[in-house]
């Protein structure tokens, strides 16, 4: 059927196209770029961030780059990647998203000792779910992932939708000296009790961007990572119109969001489908403006003078078929509240000891290890609402590990276009329910992405199943 498929697609495409030009447009199925082995080094290294013209920036890499080799593997087939640890200090490697085995999720203590230096790891899993995830460490996250330990995680769909080009956009947010190096402090107790450590340089895979070149009348799919430890984005495309066609790597309706804005907090993917409907030879800037007062323009689309490669949008479907994620049974579904709290509020710390942040009035810290007690024990197989309520000043992009959910509702309004996620925002005095079936065993950790939150305590493990007991 594919083929029949893409035929038909590009038939169509031919009939509704008005000029011979647009023989030029028709859309080809990409071929898989796909492998299912890999092995990585976990190592020092330097990265041009700001540019060839500047002095390089000494960072902490995958496999020599900044962000990491992109791993494209195909869904439900094995995979394994050889992790070995160049650092002098412990790590490991979290695949962000995936719905794998407890053992090779990656948080030190429970699923696995961490790495030790000179040492290595064999991370095997067989992806269920086809979309945009990303990896990065579980150890000492705030440096790890501060110093540039990501990369993203492409796992292809047997049917990908036809486009004329496919590009990834790893976005990470650097805090950098005037002389272009890694600032220190990481860890301030200020900054953890509010917006965490958010840098001053905002790069693209790896560069901050210059401009992106598109050519008039393609179809791009974008595949967009926020990599950043602590920044939330919003991104508006001037003069052009998203479609969002999967959020966290899982499909949803495709639809214009809100206002425009991709909402893209740290951790988040969304995958759009843009149709570059601006006039050849023009620029149009990519703004974010999550915080208005601080808004800044990230890249520009810069249009070939060339003529559009078709005059009418592509005709051919966007939707991407779904994933096998449960569908959790809301009929029968127990309820479980999560009450996110501290952090600085108009008067002050609340007082909380140590810990910054807390989850139902417990403080996990760190990066996760043995020995945590659960916030919550879930029966396996069974569905749950859980239901984030933040009493908190700040925002929360909050993350399970091991499953994906349906976003519900915020503030008891429905989530429309179907929209699942392994991450979601929680704003200030809202209140997210989402709800999953609690089909993975193991000890999952339930943190916020904003890396100085997690380590301050906005962490707490959900334990399916009664393993990790005795
Ligand atoms: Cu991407 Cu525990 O996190
Ligand atoms: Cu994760
Ligand atoms: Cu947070």
């Amino acid at each position: 059927m594919g083929t029949d498929h893409v035929r038909l697609i590009q038939r169509r495409a031919l009939l509704s196209a008005s000029a011979g030009a647009a023989l030029l447009g028709l859309v080809h199925p990409s071929p898989s770029q796909a492998n299912q082995s890999y092995r990585i080094t976990v190592a020092p290294g330097q990265a041009p961030l700001t540019g060839p013209q500047r002095r390089a920036t000494d960072v902490w890499t995958y496999g020599g780059s900044v962000p990491g080799p992109t791993l494209r593997v195909r869904q439900g087939e094995p995979v394994s990647i050889v992790v070995e640890n160049g650092l002098d200090q412990d790590t490991t490697v979290h695949w962000h998203g995936i719905r794998l085995p407890i053992g090779m999720d990656g948080v030190p203590g429970i699923s696995q000792p961490p790495i030790r230096s000179g040492g290595k790891f064999v991370y095997e899993f067989t992806p269920p779910d086809a979309g945009t995830f990303w990896y990065h460490p579980h150890a000492n996250t705030l440096q790890q992932l501060g110093r540039g330990l990501a990369g993203a995680l492409i796992v292809e769909e047997r049917s990908p939708v036809p486009v004329d080009r496919e590009l990834l956009w790893t976005i990470m947010d650097w805090r950098l000296r005037p002389d272009g190096q890694i600032a220190g402090g990481f860890g301030n107790r200020m900054e953890a009790a509010m917006s965490g450590r958010i840098g001053n340089t905002v790069t693209i895979n790896g560069v901050v961007p210059a401009d992106e070149p598109v050519r008039s009348g393609e179809r791009l799919r974008i595949r967009l990572i926020n990599a950043a430890l602590a920044r939330i984005m919003a991104l508006r495309f001037e003069g052009h119109r998203p479609v969002v066609v999967a959020i966290d790597g899982q499909p949803c309706d495709p639809h214009e969001p809100n206002d425009g804005r991709l909402l893209l907090g740290p951790a988040m993917r969304v995958d759009i489908v843009l149709d570059m409907q601006g006039k050849a030879g023009q620029h149009y800037q990519v703004v974010d403006d999550y915080d208005e007062d601080l808004q800044y323009s990230l890249v520009r689309l810069a249009y070939d003078a060339a003529p559009p490669v078709r005059m009418h949008p592509l005709d051919a479907p966007i939707r991407l078929l779904r994933n096998p994620v449960p569908e959790p049974d809301l009929a029968s579904a127990e309820r479980r509240q999560l009450v996110l709290q501290g952090g600085m509020m108009g008067g002050g710390m609340m007082g909380m000891g140590t810990a910054a942040w807390a989850i139902n009035g417990m403080s996990m810290t760190g990066d996760g290890h043995a020995g945590m007690a659960a916030v919550a024990t879930l029966e396996l197989g069974r569905s749950y609402v859980l239901s984030l309520r933040n009493d908190t000043a700040w925002s929360h992009p909050m993350h399970l590990h091991g499953h994906s959910f349906r976003v519900l509702s915020r503030n008891g309004v429905p989530v429309p276009f179907n929209q699942w996620a392994d991450t979601v925002l929680v704003e200030p005095k809202q209140t997210v329910d989402v709800a999953f079936v609690a089909d993975n065993p193991g000890d999952w950790m339930l943190h916020c992405h904003v890396t100085d939150h997690q380590m301050a305590g906005l962490m707490a493990v959900l334990r399916i199943g009664n393993m990790g007991k005795g």
